[in-house]
């Protein structure tokens, strides 16, 4: 199974579980929709720390988990030295037949090109098995991401569609892709899921964990006041009762191996 040497990884697992813990508490929902059976053997895909695939492991299941991010995986086997993790790319692995579900969190929108994902996902499932999956969906995050971009780009520094680091699909495209991987889609939804990030600085420490690289190329005096403008102008839409409440749109998905 292959390897990756992450060289390149922007992931702070530490700034992840301090501040961010949100990510895998929304995720504990999505282990209803996969309600998995003790003795199940199942991957989680995009594991980050390691939280849900020790959540999966706490209900009988033989999981192992895999991410992209060497940091990730780092803290994930520190955090949970009884379960199995591997630094793995969502779009090469090589497993076939091996799995009862494939699940994964939070994970599929930062995974181009999506149908590579998807037919590694369906090699990985035995037949029956089934694929449950959320991420971003179309339009997430969007008021905050427009702003960035218009910021950087007042500010001098171009950005290019294709700097553009997620993929936020429809139903109507994701479903149709897990289509033509092979899957019989059995839910599809695309919700609205209003995410307080917690303090003064919540905005920002967001932008610190997921949207650095929409300010890449950029000086840091100049990301600083950036931010600052952001902060200001998109207060209205997403400072709520004390709280800032980031725009996310979420995508669920189950499709079966036939
Ligand atoms: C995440 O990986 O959790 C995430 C990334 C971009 C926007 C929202 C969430």
């Amino acid at each position: 199974m292959k390897k990756i040497n992450s060289t390149n990884d922007s992931w702070n697992a530490n700034l992840y579980d301090t501040k961010h813990s949100f990510v895998s508490e929304y995720g504990s929902s999505l282990i209803e929709l996969l309600a998995p059976m003790p003795g199940e053997r199942i991957l989680d895909l995009g594991c980050g720390t390691g939280d849900l695939a020790n959540s999966l492991y706490e209900k009988g299941v033989n999981v192992i988990g895999v991410d992209k991010s060497a940091n990730m995986v780092e803290q994930a086997i520190q955090k949970y030295p009884h379960l199995e993790f591997l630094v793995q790319d969502a779009t090469e692995l090589e497993y076939q037949n091996e799995f009862d579900a494939v699940f994964s969190n939070a994970t599929l929108h930062w995974v181009k090109p999506p149908a590579y994902a998807l037919n590694c996902i369906y090699q990985s499932l035995k037949k029956g098995g089934r694929f449950v999956a959320e991420f971003g969906g179309k339009g997430n995050v969007q008021t905050i991401t427009d702003e960035i971009i218009r910021q950087r780009t007042k500010a001098g520094f171009d950005f290019m569609p294709e700097q553009f680091p997620w993929y936020y699909p429809s139903i109507a495209e994701y479903s149709t892709l897990m289509e033509e991987a092979g899957f019989r889609v059995t839910f599809a939804q695309h919700y609205d899921r209003p995410t307080k990030l917690n303090g003064e600085n919540g905005l920002k420490n967001w932008i610190d964990m997921f949207g650095s690289s929409l300010l890449e190329g950029v000086p840091e005096d100049t990301k600083i006041e950036i931010i600052a403008m952001v902060e200001h102008n998109v207060k209205e839409a997403l400072y709520k009762e004390d709280s800032w409440m980031a725009d996310y749109k979420r995508i669920r998905v189950v499709g079966v191996k036939e």
